[in-house]
């Protein structure tokens, strides 16, 4: 049985206006996830466009088993990070990032992911092959890692009182599970707990890191004239993909970043935050 995925891609429409898909190119869906902008531009780009797709999380690989029964050699997929995408040598017409995380890593990959999903370990990796989990992070770091961490990546105004919480109330339980977490914050409020986990996910993930590695790649591996999409959910990625978009080598296709419809909003409220960039390499 082929699995479905939860997750509702966000700005579709834009992003196939973005790229411009064409039969006879190739594309590059950097972050596959449920495979819904693939499949778009699979589509878009009939009778003989092709898609390569990555993910780092492999429990992807169950959703591109379905497109590849129905597009055949148009589709390949790789579990492996977008970072790596020299190695496949290919030059793209256009490369697309949709970055943070979707709806079945939320909702039912078992790491942590929901602050609603209280007995789930606090993993939070992407890849869970290898690294350090969230929990460990809490566990082990010292105080000025886990300021570092509330302050830049949780933007959390009491980032230094918490760290000296966790730090206090690890001795006597150190964190594994999401309840663990929630209870050393001493607050259920989503308003705070959403950005913490953020945070952590950032931290264990190198998110931002791994962001500029990938967009440096991007640009290396486009063909001149070819075309980069990129949608961001925070302030800290979408500061790191403006400023790579005016580095001397890309002309922006749209001077502003376009956000989702009040429609879209509506009818699939996670994409509220979401900012779509592009260019064309120069
Ligand atoms: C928002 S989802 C993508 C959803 C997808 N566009 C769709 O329409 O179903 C983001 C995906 O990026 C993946 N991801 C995160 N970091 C990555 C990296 N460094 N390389 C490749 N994929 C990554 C996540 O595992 C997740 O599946």
């Amino acid at each position: 049985m082929l699995k479905v995925t939860k997750h509702q891609s966000i700005l579709v429409k834009e992003v196939i206006e973005a790229l411009k898909p064409v039969s006879g190119e190739t594309y590059l869906d950097a972050t596959f996830g449920g495979g819904g902008h693939t499949r778009a531009i699979l589509e878009a780009s009939a009778p003989d466009g092709k898609v390569v797709a990555l993910d780092r999380d492999s429990s992807t690989e169950e959703f591109a088993a379905g497109l590849k029964e129905e597009f055949g050699e148009r589709f390949d997929y790789r579990a492996i990070s977008y970072i790596e995408m020299s190695k496949l040598g290919v030059k793209f017409d256009g490369i697309m990032f949709d970055l943070g995380l979707s709806a079945d890593q939320l909702e039912a990959s078992g790491r942590g992911f929901s602050f609603q999903k209280k007995d789930e370990p606090l993993d939070l990796r992407f890849d869970d092959s290898h690294g350090q989990t969230a929990a460990e992070f809490l566990r082990q770091s010292p105080l000025n890692e886990l300021e570092r961490v509330f302050r830049d990546y949780a933007e959390d105004r009491y980032w230094k009182a918490l760290a000296r919480k966790i730090m206090e109330l690890r001795r006597i339980t150190p964190v594994r599970t999401v309840r663990d977490f929630i209870t050393q914050v001493g607050n259920e409020n989503p308003k705070v707990l959403a950005p913490l986990f953020q945070g952590l996910r950032i931290e264990v993930n190198d998110e931002l890191g791994g962001l500029k590695r990938g967009l440096a790649a991007a640009s290396e591996s486009l063909k001149p004239g070819g075309r980069l999409a990129v949608i961001t959910f925070h302030s800290l990625e979408d500061r790191i993909v403006k400023e790579f978009m005016r580095n001397g080598e890309f002309e922006l296709i749209n001077k502003k970043p376009i956000s989702p419809s009040e429609e879209e909003v509506r009818s699939n409220p996670r994409s509220r935050s979401a900012k779509l960039r592009a260019g064309r390499r120069i």
